[in-house]
């Protein structure tokens, strides 16, 4: 059978990039569907650049601050760079800016976002704080569609880790974060392999409650 040919992914980030660093290390497997062709920051500073430059992967810096109340025009610029590296699959790993209709209705359906709560509940920010003062016994992260209200796509993959007395949000953010380093991958993996014209469609579901 021939291989499947590696889908081209772009991810976009503001941060320190540890999920983009778990893109990474999956997409180092031959066998992995997808590679990271391109990494986009809105942030000069964002340490997942210097991740990316590890890697020696293309890391561009498209600063919003270059283009001062005009979003369109901020993701006009990402487009066409994402376009030139000919990206079919964008991820955002912790990219905090809003975005326009303009750059979700062009990677309609091939966009991936992940997020740090088991939504529908606690969208928005501050997640492991609110879910701690919501009382909540498990928390968790999911792997989503982009669509063009906030962190509300269909929901692609979701893992949950439990609530533990004593818990403070960097606790509970941390625990969660090493769930997110496993599911981003595992998400992308069965979404890039289901993208037309390869092996048939799959949904996934990783729920370990007990095993962190
Ligand atoms: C992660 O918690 C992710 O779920 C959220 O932003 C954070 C990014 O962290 N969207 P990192 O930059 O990937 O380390």
């Amino acid at each position: 059978m021939a291989p499947v040919r590696r889908k081209r992914v772009g991810v976009l980030i503001s941060g320190r990039g540890s999920n983009l660093a778990a893109l990474l290390a999956a997409s180092r497997d031959a066998a992995f569907p997808a590679e990271i062709a391109l990494v986009i920051s809105n942030l000069a500073n964002a340490g997942g650049l210097a991740v990316a430059e590890a890697h020696r992967i293309p890391a561009l810096t498209i600063a919003h601050r270059d283009f001062p109340r005009d979003r369109a025009r901020h993701e006009a610029a990402i487009t066409t760079e994402l376009e030139r590296h000919g990206i079919e699959i964008v991820c955002l790993a912790g990219y905090m800016r809003l975005l326009t209709p303009f750059l979700v209705t062009r990677f309609a359906g091939r966009m991936l976002n992940i997020h740090p709560s088991l939504l529908p509940a606690f969208p928005g920010l501050d997640t492991h704080a609110r879910a701690l003062a919501a009382g909540v016994k498990l928390h968790g992260c999911t792997v989503h569609l982009v669509t063009e209200r906030m962190d509300e796509g269909p929901i692609l993959a979701q893992a949950a880790v439990p609530v533990r007395p004593g818990d403070t949000p960097n606790l509970l953010g941390a625990r969660v974060l090493a769930q997110e380093h496993l599911l981003y991958p595992l998400a992308l993996r069965l979404f890039a392999s289901a993208l037309p014209g390869t092996a048939a469609a799959e949904t996934a579901a990783l729920c370990n409650p007990v095993s962190d």
